[in-house]
């Protein structure tokens, strides 16, 4: 099989990790007989550096000519203090915009190799976790209306919108809904009813959508302090959680944190196609920028969910998920997942050792 991938390294460790993820990829597809060509591609601060924004035309372009994309991170120090308009995360927020890849998911799992990586009590961990988290990613109070003013008696003052359609919760239902039939049939529905419209709009549009045509799906409704809470007291409770984009946001986080680190979580995005966007969740930790010790592994393991998700390689992506547990068994540990006992190694020599175990 031939493709194309477009590679937006971005900025941080970005290169780094995906340098990594390109390392497994070349692996499967010497492997399995493949052709993968990469096309590096600009984003984030580097793009704004480079050409004075953060998603220059070209990236948009070339993104939307590409089989997959696969993406670092983008952002850092250097870039907090520019305008809105002109940051580094407004590159992610745009790419994924243009690409139409209103459904992101994200799954937090704890690897046997890893259970004691897991900040909680031992009885918490010990049957596992497995949390995906699936993130609408192109609506809500990411891309609502938003501005600021100048209050007479408060001084300055910024407002932001959360909106959300029904056309926009019922797609993301479907994905929801999708995956639970592949799995437990349940769904934790995660939203602020008690407060928010835009969330009643949400768990009414959830339910009448899956009862209608997911009759065999479950879905029950968590508000979002409550399931922030229930991740730290009993995350085996859960399977899917659906959530808004910025709760899906904060609850993935945590959900990898749970799970050992966030050094170690993959995501996909998509839309109605199979051209997709892969990123790791983590962000571009510009404290350990260009030393050699960011853990490749999420990257790596959203090139896996690139494989299967956008190129329907199945196989190879058990391939990929099978190294990295082997290479976690064999007690090889990037800085972020060290324990003593463990070999410690850099960013490259992980990606190295998953490679030669394809
Ligand atoms: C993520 C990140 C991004 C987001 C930022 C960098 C814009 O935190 O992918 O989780 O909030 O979506
Ligand atoms: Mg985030």
């Amino acid at each position: 099989m031939k493709k194309h991938i477009a590679v937006l390294a971005g900025d941080g460790i970005g290169p780094e990790i995906t340098n990594g993820g390109i390392a497994v990829l070349e692996a499967v597809a010497k492997k399995f007989g493949h052709a993968f060509t990469f096309e590096p591609l600009l984003i984030g601060g580097c793009a704004i550096d480079a050409t004075g924004g953060p998603l220059p035309r070209e990236t948009v372009d070339r993104c939307l000519a590409a089989d997959s994309v696969l993406l670092g991170a983008v952002g850092g120090p250097k870039w907090d203090r520019l305008s809105g308009e002109i940051r580094p995360e407004k590159g992610l927020l745009g790419i994924r915009k243009a690409m139409g890849l209103y459904s992101n998911v994200r799954p937090a799992k704890l690897w046997k190799a890893l259970a004691d990586a897991s900040p909680l009590k031992t009885p918490l961990v010990e049957n596992g976790i497995e949390i995906i988290v699936v993130r609408e990613l192109t609506g809500g109070i990411y891309f609502g209306k938003r501005g600021s003013f100048e209050d007479g008696a408060c001084g300055e003052t910024a407002w932001d919108t959360e909106q959300y359609s029904v056309t926009e919760i019922e797609r993301i239902t479907k994905i929801a809904c999708e995956l639970a039939r592949k799995r437990s049939k349940r769904i934790v529905s995660v939203d602020k009813a008690n407060v928010l419209e835009s969330s009643r709009l949400w768990r009414r549009t959830v339910h009448s959508y899956a009862e209608k045509h997911y009759p065999d799906v479950a879905v029950s409704d968590m508000l979002v302090d409550n399931c922030a809470m229930q991740i730290v007291k009993n995350p085996a409770q859960f399977d899917i959680l659906l959530t808004s984009n910025m709760f899906g946001d904060i609850l993935s986080d945590e959900a990898a944190q749970v799970t050992g680190s966030i050094g170690m979580l993959a995501s996909s995005s998509l839309g109605d196609g199979t051209r997709g966007l892969y990123e790791p969740i983590h962000g571009s930790a510009p404290d350990i920028a260009g030393q050699n010790l960011a853990n490749p592994i999420a990257t790596i393991l959203s090139c896996a969910m690139m494989l299967r998700d956008s190129f329907g390689l199945i196989e190879e992506c058990g391939a990929v998920e099978t190294a990295v547990a082997r290479v976690l068994e064999e007690g090889y540990r990037t800085a972020d997942i060290f324990s003593a006992g463990m070999k410690k190694v850099g960013c490259r020599k992980m990606a190295e050792l998953i490679a030669e175990r394809i």
